[in-house]
């Protein structure tokens, strides 16, 4: 049997009892220390591309399963991002599923646009796509890139200009990736250069955007424009084949899903991809 009596050990330090140890300091040369305060993260979830169907529950299976891991997380975060294609269709009823799938989540869920969803429809249910919100001292700032009837996007930049202000670590988020992938048919679906040259340019002077977080791709892949990381979060249901020359459509494989988490520290900000 333990002995749960608080011991002292050389510096006079109670040692904690092996019930209330921390898992993480639970090691053999660390029991003796007591833990360091490490404050909480202020954190940002990023789930992206449920492509909710009316005809399959496979994609709704894997988005509850998605809220489910990111409930179970402890700390939660302070805020979750959808980042696009949350219907495959666009149909009222896929994002009616989605709502009430998310609706679990206790936290503020934001969502935008992608290739696959009516931005009305969408709208109708969500509210306003494109909006500034804060998650404690991160700022998360969205931009609709789709373009009706389209799958490729556009940034638009202009309008972006006068919602990037203010001095605050800062999260960027979209549908379309502005990034050259090295894959044609990602690629032919991607923003055109010079929305990308343009996005650089206006990043160059607003040193306070951390990150820009992106789905679309149904692949993790990490790039950069005007200096500022880029993260393409997978898909929480299918991914696609990573297949270097291929220029027709890619087939989904049996690559993971997963989610992000991004964490700000130090005043920049670090993501974690969790697959699941
Ligand atoms: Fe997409």
């Amino acid at each position: 049997m333990l002995d749960r009596t608080p011991a002292l050990n050389r510096v006079g330090i109670a040692i904690q009892s092996p019930r209330t140890v921390p898992r993480a300091y639970a090691s053999a040369s660390t029991v003796c220390r007591w833990p360091a305060p490490y404050p909480r993260s202020p954190m940002l979830a990023q789930l992206s591309d449920p492509h909710i169907r009316l005809d399959d529950d496979a994609p709704t299976e894997a988005l509850r399963r998605a809220v489910a891991a990111l409930e179970a997380l402890d700390p939660t975060p302070d805020a979750v991002l959808v980042s696009g294609d949350l219907a495959d269709s666009g149909d009222p009823r896929e994002y009616a599923i989605a709502r009430e799938i998310l609706r679990e989540l206790p936290m503020p869920v934001h969502v935008l646009p992608g290739n696959h969803d009516d931005v009305a429809a969408l709208e109708a249910v969500f509210g306003p796509v494109e909006y500034e919100v804060d998650a404690g001292p991160l700022r998360l700032v969205s931009v609709d890139t789709t373009i009706p009837g389209r799958d490729d996007g556009r940034i638009p930049v202009e309008r972006l200009a006068a919602r990037l202000t203010g001095e605050k670590p800062t999260i960027l988020a979209m549908h379309h990736a502005p990034l050259v992938t090295g894959v044609k048919p990602m690629d032919d679906l991607g923003v055109p250069g010079e929305d990308r040259r343009a996005l650089a340019e206006l990043l160059a002077g607003r040193p306070h955007v951390k990150r820009i977080v992106t789905g679309h791709l149904h692949r993790t892949m990490v790039g950069a424009v005007g200096g500022v990381p880029v993260f393409v979060c997978p898909g929480t249901h299918l991914q696609l084949a990573l297949e270097l020359t291929a220029t027709a459509e890619l087939p989904s494989n049996d690559d993971p899903p997963g989610y992000a988490l991004h964490l700000l520290r130090d005043g920049e900000v670090t993501s974690h991809l969790v697959l699941l």
